[in-house]
Parts: structure tokens; sequence; C-alpha cells
């Protein structure tokens, strides 16, 4: 099976944990794009939906998904999403794709995280895949050199900027032996907006994609 059909399964797979006539939280990337594909075969059973991005919110349009104002949503019983590394404490690193902060908020809102992945995606020790940073553009050296002093190697993400108008930094080299005291950590630096650890707060399910089926940790 290649990773976009193991990516589908588990991204189907989350439909089960859609709650009738709710709104649902909806992240960013390939495997959020196959739960969006999914999600629109049972669209006239949900209010709508909450994106975490730009390129989400027109995908959920495209397919006539109603989309809600975070501002006006004071409840959502789950968010899908995917994520670039989870280990066994369910710890995330996100932001391959730039959407961390919004992603990040949105998931701040609903009841349950619900992290679809590709087995590949699974890890021992979080910070293989460099941390991605989002940083306000005129702090860029200044975070560059706290972050080096913390033991990684700052890269700015060339040409791209964020939905929010920022920049990435992507943090390389990086071995994470408490994912919740670093996103603390990397937060407090002056210029960060929002670090890709997802530790403090964790997915509450992970449905994992592997050859065998997809498999459930909760
Ligand atoms: C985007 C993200 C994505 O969830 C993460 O990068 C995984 O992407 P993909 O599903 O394409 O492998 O955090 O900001």
């Amino acid at each position: 099976m290649t990773q976009d059909e193991l990516k589908q399964q588990a991204a189907l797979r989350a439909l089960d944990y859609i709650v009738e006539g709710s709104i649902v939280g909806v992240g960013t990337g390939s495997t959020a794009n196959f739960f969006i594909d999914g999600l629109a075969t049972m669209k006239d059973r949900i209010a709508g939906a909450v994106a975490s991005s730009e390129a989400s919110a027109k995908r959920l349009a495209g397919h006539g998904i109603r989309l809600f104002d975070l501002n006006d949503v004071d409840q959502m019983p789950v968010y899908v999403d995917g994520a670039d590394e989870i280990d066994a404490s369910l710890a995330m690193i996100k932001g391959g794709g730039g959407a961390l902060t919004r992603e990040k908020i949105v998931a701040a809102v609903a009841d349950k995280f619900i992290c679809i992945c590709d087995a590949t995606k699974r890890v021992e020790c979080l910070g293989r895949f460099p941390l991605p940073v989002e940083v306000i553009p005129m702090a860029r050296a200044q975070v560059a050199r706290q972050l080096a002093a913390l033991g990684g190697r700052p890269v700015l993400r060339e040409g791209f900027v964020t939905d929010n108008g920022n920049i990435i930094i992507d943090v390389h080299g990086l071995q994470i032996a408490d994912p919740a005291a670093f996103e603390t950590t990397v937060d407090g630096i002056v210029g960060v907006v929002t670090n890709g650890l997802f530790a403090r707060r964790g997915a509450d399910v992970l449905l994992l994609a592997t050859a065998g089926g997809v498999v459930t940790y909760e």
C-alpha cells in the first residue's frame, strides 16, 4: 500500500468520530485533505466546519461544506488533523505545512483531538522532523539565536509566509526528551507566535494506518 493510501485509510476512519449535527474542526495537509474529501460524503449530517488554514477552507468550501468563524463557535466535539511526528504519549510535532498556529487554536476549542497518520509518523522520540516555529518577521534573528542556544539548528523556511503573515523557522537536530517542557520554553522566546510541539495538549486519539490496518491508540 502506498503512503497516500495509508493516509486515506486513517482519514476515513476518523469519520466514525464525527458527531451528527456538530461543527467539525479540520486540520491541514495531505492527510487532512483526504479527511475533508471523506467529510464531504456526510456533509448533510454535520452543521459545518472550522478550518485551520486558508487551504483547508478552500477545499471545504469546494465541497459545499459550510464554514464557521471560530469566534462564533463555543463547542466542537472533535478536531481532526495529521501530524509530522507522534510519540507514544500522543505528543506531536506539527506544522510541516506551516499552519501550526491556527491548528493549535482550533484544536484548543475542540473536546477531542483525533490524529490521523500513516505509520511512518510514529516515533520513539520527537525531533527528527525539524520543529516548525512561527515567528514575527522582525524577530527572526533574535529568535534564531535563542533557538540555537537551546541546541537546535534554526533554518528559515525560504519564500514561505504563514496565513497570519509571519515566517517559519524550522529547527533541525533536536531530540526532545520532555516535549511539554520544551513547548513551553520555545513559546517563551520573545517574537515566537507558536511552535509546532503539540504536547501540553496532545492528541486524544491516534488513528495510525499500518499495512495490517488502522490501529487506534487512546
Ligand atoms: C500542517 C500540519 C500537517 O498536519 C502535517 O504537516 C502533516 O502533513 P501531511 O498530512 O501532509 O503528512 O501540521 O501544518
